[in-house]
């Protein structure tokens, strides 16, 4: 998929800014996402794991994409056969993987041009990073690509409440308590700013199946989490 020289200048900047901003909340990441999330996150991140586990044996290579500080990777590396990398285009988040899970392996690159030959991986998961793509669309082509034929997908991100009340009380939680909190925990207000802002311009859960659809996947569906807080999408490259 081609960009033309302004939208290939867009998507650089975005990927400029995307990049420092994790590099600076980097070494507050890990805990303010367990404060944030009041330890849910770790839960979601289970889920996924436990969702891909069948599927994976001694063989299967698995990559973790926009892998951050490991927490995914080093999930699926002690609670799978697979052999596990994670990749991400921020490496002072990347320095945080490392330490913590020294036994898996981590490569800098971008999600957007990963550096594998198409049909390397037996699955891929993705966990809250395809929100912070410049492309969605590019992003999901990307991961189609470098799967094998009936390797499977599996995104975590945050998603739309599909309970009312739930959603009143995000909205709320999104726009005054988040900033506040993780501003003065990480230093960068702004940080947290974008957070809400990229959640609020993310497909919502049935537009994403449909683009994976788009994208070359089949078998697609997704499981609220949490009343649709965050939403885990799956299929299979076909
Ligand atoms: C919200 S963090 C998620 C980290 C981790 N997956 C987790 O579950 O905590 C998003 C990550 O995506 C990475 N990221 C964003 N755009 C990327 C790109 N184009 N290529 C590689 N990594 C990217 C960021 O550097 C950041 O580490």
């Amino acid at each position: 998929m081609g960009l033309t020289e302004p939208g290939q200048r867009i998507a650089e900047e975005h990927a400029r800014r995307v990049r420092e901003m994790f590099a600076k909340i980097s070494p507050r990441y890990d805990a303010l996402n367990h404060l944030l999330s009041a330890n849910i996150d770790k839960r979601w991140r289970r889920r996924v794991v436990n969702e891909v586990r069948p599927l994976l044996s001694e063989n299967s290579r698995v990559l973790d994409v926009g892998c951050g500080t490991g927490d995914l990777s080093l999930e699926l590396f002690e609670n799978t056969a697979a052999q596990v990398t994670g990749i991400d285009f921020c490496s002072p988040m990347l320095r945080f993987a490392k330490i913590k899970a020294p036994q898996v392996q981590f490569i800098e690159g971008d999600a957007l041009r990963l550096p594998f030959a198409e049909a390397s991986f037996d699955g891929l998961t993705i966990g809250f990073a395809l929100r912070n793509l410049a492309s969605v669309e590019r992003g999901l082509s990307e991961l189609a690509r470098v799967l094998k034929p009936n390797g499977f997908v599996a995104i975590l991100e945050f998603s739309r409440p599909v309970v009312p009340l739930i959603g009143q009380f995000v909205r709320l939680y999104y726009r005054r308590l988040l900033p506040w909190i993780g501003g003065i925990v990480s230093g960068s207000r702004d940080a947290y700013e974008y957070l809400p802002d990229s959640i609020s311009k993310f497909p919502d859960q049935q537009t994403l199946a449909a683009m994976m659809r788009e994208a070359g996947f089949e078998d697609v569906r997704f499981d609220n989490l949490s009343g649709g807080i965050a939403a885990l999408h799956t299929g299979h490259r076909r």
